[in-house]
Parts: C-alpha cells; structure tokens; sequence
C-alpha cells in the first residue's frame, strides 16, 4: 500500500506535469474533459498592455470552461470570485444540471425518469458505479445495504452523551464522525477499491439507522433495531415511527413517496455541502469525518435547513390572509425576510425536483386525509401562485426550489420539523460519498487550498501592553460572567 503523503508528492507532480492528463482520470475516453486546441480566451492587463492565452475546456455538456491553473504562475494575478458564482471547483461526471433549462440528470438519465421508473438503491448504484444494474448486480447491491445496517453497540453511549433536547442535526454531526473510530486507517485503506468500497456499503446502510436513533434518543423512545425484510425505504421509516409496543403498518404509496424523496435528494452536484465533503477529503481525511463535514454545512438554513424554514414560516404566515403581508416583507431590502423555499443558485427557470415532489405531495396528503384538503399545502400552493404572478419574483428568477414542498411531504409521513434535514443528510449521504470517490480516484487531485483577496492592516510594529490605547480594545471581550442565552426550542 502506498503510504498518504508519498501517494499526495506524486499527485502533485503529475498535476504539475499535466494539469488534467486524460490518462490519470478514471473515466471512459467519450467522457474525459477535452481541451480544443484552437478555442482559448485572452486576458490583457490594460495597464502594462501584456496579454495571456487560457486554454478553454470543454466538457460533454454545459459551458465551456476557462483554464486558469497557471495564471498565477504566469501573470502575478489570483482570480476573484467569493461564492463560486463563475468558478468550476472541479471536474464531475456524476451529475449534470443546466439551470436555465431546468434539467438535472444523474450520469445521463434525467431525475424525472429516475423518480418514475427507479428506486434508491439502483440510483446509489448508478451513482456510485456509472452504470444502472442488471438484476444480480442489484441483489448484490441490496444485500450489502442490508446487512450492514446495524452500528456497533458501542455507539449508543455516544447517544446518551447528547442533552436530551439536542438538535437531531447537531447528534448527526457528532456520531457519524465519531463512527470513523470503528474504521481506522490501520484496518482500511481507503484509497483502495476494496476500503472505498467498504465506506460507501457501510454509510449507505448505516445511515437511515443513525438518523432514527438521533430521532428516538430526542422523543426518549427505545432505539428500533433495523429489519433486513423491508427496503431501504420503508426500514428507515420503520426504523423512525414504529415502538415495540405494538404491530407497525404503512402504506405502499407512503414507502414509495419516501423512496422517491430520496432519490430526489440523492445528489445535486457541487452544492456547498459536497463541495465541503470534497475540501475535507482533499487533505485525504477520513470517509466518515468527510461525511460529517457535509452535514453540518447542509445543516444551514439556505441549504438543507430550507425545508424546516419553510414550514416555520408557514405556520407564521398562517392563513391566506396573510400572504400578500409576507410577499411585501420579501420584497423589502431593508427586511431581512426571504420567502424560504424559493429562488436557486443554478435553476433559474424551475427546479424539476420540485414539480416531481409537488405531485408525490398531494397524493400522500390525499391519501393520509382521506379525500379532505389539507389547510397547510393548500396555503402553500396559493403562496406558490401569487409569488408567481409577482414581479419581483419573475424578474429576478425565483420559483419554488426542492425544499418548498419536501417539508409538507416529510410533515405527512410523520416528520417532526427538526428531522428534516436529518432525512436530507441520509438522502445526500450517496452524493457526497460517489463525489468523494471520485476525487480520491482522480490522481491530479490536489490539496483544495482557496486563495483570498487580503484587506486587513499591513504589517505594523508591535505595540508593547503598557503603551496601547484602552479604547480601542475595551469592548471585543465580553465580561465572564455575562448571562448565557436561553436554550433554543
Ligand atoms: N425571497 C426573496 N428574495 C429573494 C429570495 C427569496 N427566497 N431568493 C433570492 N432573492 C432575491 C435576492 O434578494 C436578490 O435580490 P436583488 O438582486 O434585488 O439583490 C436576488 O433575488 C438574487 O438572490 P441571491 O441571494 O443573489 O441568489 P443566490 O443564488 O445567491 O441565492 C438562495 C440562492 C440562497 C437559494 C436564495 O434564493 C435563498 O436564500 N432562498 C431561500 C432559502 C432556500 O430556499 N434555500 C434552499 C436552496 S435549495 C437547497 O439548498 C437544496
């Protein structure tokens, strides 16, 4: 086995070598980036009147891409652009997303195709291997998410280490990367097919039992032990909503809706929760703490807390009354309000996740309120229609994003609000761990090292304690003793 760091100086010196040398991507030749000879773009400083050709990249759909590697080395110049608006962090052939046309496909196959006619486990496997399996790869497949799905029992003392009112999020976080202790470097090595392997086979399975243990440690019900005769998706909602007190039922149309959600939260390319999975994993960190970093960034409430946002500020808003009240506060700029649940980074036509699960939505509602309207979806449906006919919406390109209706989905299928995100993290879990396979497998990868645009003070003399001004520094400490806030509900 080769040891990490000498494994790290001979990707650096490849990269050097070639920065994106076809022979080192673990890709099939029709989907290695290509560089056109004939297409480059160039940049010219107007003040020394010097000029630089960037070679230009093509990939098998999308933009075409500027190649600024050397342009440090060769012109002085960084390049600057905070949130990653204009930047390609890396090359991906897991999934695709054009935003103006509202398209998102996972190794080809559209998520509307994926959502109608697959299940989980075959998009996990598409995405982790490429290909949708034959029928022995997929029993293949299904039994190793089975029969690991146990943890060891160890890991419930991590459990009773947390306040028993602690944000599910917060016990996610903590446990997924403390499991890395049960899968040392010593044991594994996950640079090869056999260790990356075993952190895909394992997280996958693991995952649905950690998320409900985070559940029933909240609400103080016994840990429920997984049941190897049930799918994926309806072990993880057996695993969430049922007691040993008594027989557990749920409705094929409720197993299918969360088989569905999942897929359509399986993977979304470079998000800022796999683009941190992808930074952790850079320095080579271990699977699961990589893991752990993806959750506590979806954990924010413009990502994956989004859709616990939007049933919060449903239940504010209340009634149809009320909506054009918060129309205005989103307008507003002086108002920090922003209609959760709407407007994307990438879609800027619509989100097709989100018409998929709108549909899965008032079917599991129509189904679950035998026939009655459901007051909550029907006030988001008209939230949804009047911010669609507003002018500040349509001009600026909002629509309702994936979040807008999972959380009124998870809400049906018995979802306390703070679970949301703990379901999107399970969900996710097959995205960060495909995309951080392929990093590890690509030899250019680099150390991922941001550069910044510094505007802080210029080296200054150093002021002995006796000589520096009281005013300026007397209030960056607060007292210790000061009161500490409230513990959140
Ligand atoms: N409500 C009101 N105004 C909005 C909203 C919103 N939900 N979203 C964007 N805008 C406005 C901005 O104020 C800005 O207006 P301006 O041009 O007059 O300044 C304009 O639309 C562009 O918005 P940006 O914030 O620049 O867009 P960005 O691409 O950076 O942000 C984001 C995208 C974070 C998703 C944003 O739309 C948002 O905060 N939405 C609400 C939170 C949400 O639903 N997040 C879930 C995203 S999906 C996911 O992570 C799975």
């Amino acid at each position: 086995m080769t040891d990490y760091k000498t494994r790290h100086k001979l990707f650096s010196t490849m990269r050097r070598a070639e920065p994106y040398s076809n022979e080192q991507l673990h890709l099939p030749p029709h989907l290695r980036p290509s560089r056109d000879a004939t297409s480059s773009v160039t940049l010219r400083d107007d003040t020394s009147g010097k000029e630089w050709s960037l070679p230009v990249l093509r990939g098998t759909q999308g933009p075409p891409v500027i190649d600024i590697g050397d342009l440090y080395k060769n012109s002085g110049y960084f390049t600057y652009d905070p949130g990653y608006i204009s930047t390609a962090s890396c090359h991906s052939a897991l999934t695709f997303i054009d935003g103006d046309e509202g398209l998102l496909m996972h190794r080809g196959y559209r998520i509307e195709e994926l959502a109608r006619h697959s299940d989980y486990p075959e998009v996990c496997y598409l995405l982790w291997f490429g290909e949708l399996p034959n029928k022995r790869q997929k029993e293949r497949f299904l039994r190793a998410l089975t029969y690991h799905t146990m943890v060891h029992e160890q890991v419930i003392s991590f459990f009773r280490g947390f306040r028993r009112d602690a944000h599910p999020m917060a016990i996610l976080v903590g446990v997924v990367g403390a499991i890395a202790s049960f899968y040392t470097d010593k044991e594994y090595d996950f640079s090869s097919d056999d260790g990356r392997w075993v952190a895909v086979s394992r997280m996958l399975a693991k995952m649905p039992t950690i998320a409900a243990m985070a559940y029933k440690y909240a609400i103080g019900q016994p840990f429920i032990y997984p049941r190897n005769d049930l799918s994926y998706a309806e072990n993880f909602l057996y695993m969430m909503f049922s007691t040993p007190c008594e027989p557990w039922k749920i409705s094929d149309n409720q197993v299918r809706a969360m088989d569905q959600l999942l897929i359509l939260h399986a993977d979304h390319e470079q998000n800022a929760s796999t683009s941190t999975v992808r930074l952790a994993g850079s320095s080579g960190a271990h699977p699961f703490a990589c893991i752990a970093s993806g959750i506590a960034s979806l954990w924010g409430k413009a990502h994956g807390g989004a859709n616990e946002a939007v049933l919060t500020m449903l239940e504010e808003i209340g009634n149809k009354e009320h909506i054009d009240t918060f129309l205005a506060k989103a307008r507003d700029k002086d108002d920090p309000f922003r209609l959760m649940g709407f407007g994307h980074r990438v879609y800027k036509n619509r989100d097709p996740r989100a018409e998929v699960l709108r549909n899965i939505c008032m079917d599991v509602l129509k189904e679950r309120n035998r026939g009655r309207p459901d007051p909550l979806l029907e006030l988001a449906q008209e939230l949804e229609a009047r911010a669609l006919k507003d002018s500040y919406f349509i001009e600026r390109h909002l629509f309702p994003n994936v979040d807008f209706y999972s959380g009124i989905l998870l809400r049906a299928l018995g979802f306390p609000t703070a679970m949301f995100t703990v379901f999107f993290a399970v969900a996710r879990t097959v995205g960060w761990i495909a995309q951080w396979k392929e990093m590890t497998e690509d030899t250019s990868n680099k150390i991922n090292r941001p550069r910044q645009l510094y505007l802080g003070e210029k080296e200054r003399p150093f002021v002995p304690l006796e000589q520096r001004d009281s005013h300026k520094t007397e209030t960056k400490v607060p007292p210790v003793h000061h009161k500490s806030p409230a513990p959140a509900k």
